[in-house]
């Protein structure tokens, strides 16, 4: 058996607070991706999406703790540090971070950018970098003559397009799109939800798609990973999620996300915010919030099958199949 493309393994971070204290941001995170694999990773702001989408890139600020393991084609690239992260960083996996497109240096034209990251992973210098610019930039529908713009002088969906074609420069393999489509209108929203389809059908590239918004993830997404309080509560195909939800914060999520193109449709949300997470946690962390709530949830549940490619961190399951 060939290793998966990506694999994360039990992945913890913990963040040294400022005051004293830590901060258990990711909480024992597992999931596989093989190549073309499209994985939603879904949750409220503050679940710890973000966290996890920086640990894999090993771009972690230096406060950040990092335990468990991220394997490339089976080789464990957190193990070595910096000299076994780098060379797979970009080439292998890159990501489009969340707000890039509000990031981009506003004193360099989008060309001089995607210029300057193929120089400095080796992909190019001078001439030949510039054509590759010029087909990065076509490749996420950006006319090659665009490339003397500068940021400010294109709308935000065009400076989207721009990120992500600098996070496709090295050619990875996997890419990590961090709220791609958030601070969008619903319009370029579908227009950067197509784009990213398109990159995956013509260069197989795999998605792990992070966001807030679960009908995004329908959009783009076959499998799906959701997260509470820094750990997966869910997992499992998209249909099944949204037909038979294992966890009651799935099922409460998909109802509080009024379809895309019915932008009109009341939008419920779920009462109370998730828990915070510098101090440890008595039971199930969604219980507070939960309307399914019962005995057993003082004790905290942990992932498990509850059907073919099915799992959910859920003490309901247990009754079902006790
Ligand atoms: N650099 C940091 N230092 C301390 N806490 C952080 C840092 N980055 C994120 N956190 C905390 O980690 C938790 C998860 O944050 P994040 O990964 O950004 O969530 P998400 O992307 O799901 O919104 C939050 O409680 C957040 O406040
Ligand atoms: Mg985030």
């Amino acid at each position: 058996m060939t290793a998966p493309l990506l694999e994360v393994e039990n992945l913890n971070v913990w963040f040294d607070l400022e005051g004293g204290g830590e901060l258990h941001a990711v909480q024992g995170v597992d999931f596989s991706l093989e190549p073309g694999e499209r994985m939603g990773l879904v949750g409220e702001s503050g679940c710890g999406k973000t966290t996890t989408a920086l640990a894999i890139m090993g771009l972690l600020p230096p406060s950040a703790s990092v335990a468990g393991r991220v394997l490339i084609d089976g080789e464990d690239i957190l193990a070595g540090g910096e000299a076994a992260m780098r060379p797979h960083r970009w080439v292998d996996i890159a990501i489009v971070f969340q707000g890039a497109m509000n990031a981009l240096n506003p004193v360099r034209t989008i060309g001089q950018q995607i210029v300057e990251s193929l120089e400095i992973h080796d992909r190019g210098k001078g001439a030949a970098a510039r054509a590759r610019t010029g087909e990065l930039l076509e490749s996420v529908g950006i006319p090659a003559a665009r490339a003397s713009r500068y940021p400010h002088e294109l709308s935000g969906g065009m400076r989207q397009r721009a990120a992500i074609a600098m996070a496709l420069s090295c050619s990875p393999r996997v890419l990590i799109a961090d709220e791609p489509t958030t601070a969008l209108d619903v319009m370029v929203q579908a227009q950067i939800l197509e784009l990213l389809d398109g990159l995956c059908n013509d260069f197989g590239l795999a998605l792990v798609l992070v966001t807030h918004d679960l009908p995004v993830v329908a959009q783009l997404c076959n499998h799906c990973s959701v997260m509470y309080a820094g750990e997966i509560v869910e997992r499992g195909p998209l249909d099944v999620l949204y037909h038979a939800p294992g966890h009651p914060y799935t099922r409460m999520l998909f109802a509080a996300s009024p379809d895309l193109g019915m932008g009109d449709a009341p939008v419920l949300s779920i009462p109370g915010a998730p828990p915070r997470l510098d101090r440890p946690i008595d039971g199930c962390p969604f219980r507070p919030r939960c309307d399914s709530s019962f005995a057993a949830c003082v004790e905290r549940p942990h992932l498990r099958g509850v059907g073919d490619d099915h799992a959910a961190a859920c003490h309901l399951n247990e009754m079902v199949t006790a």
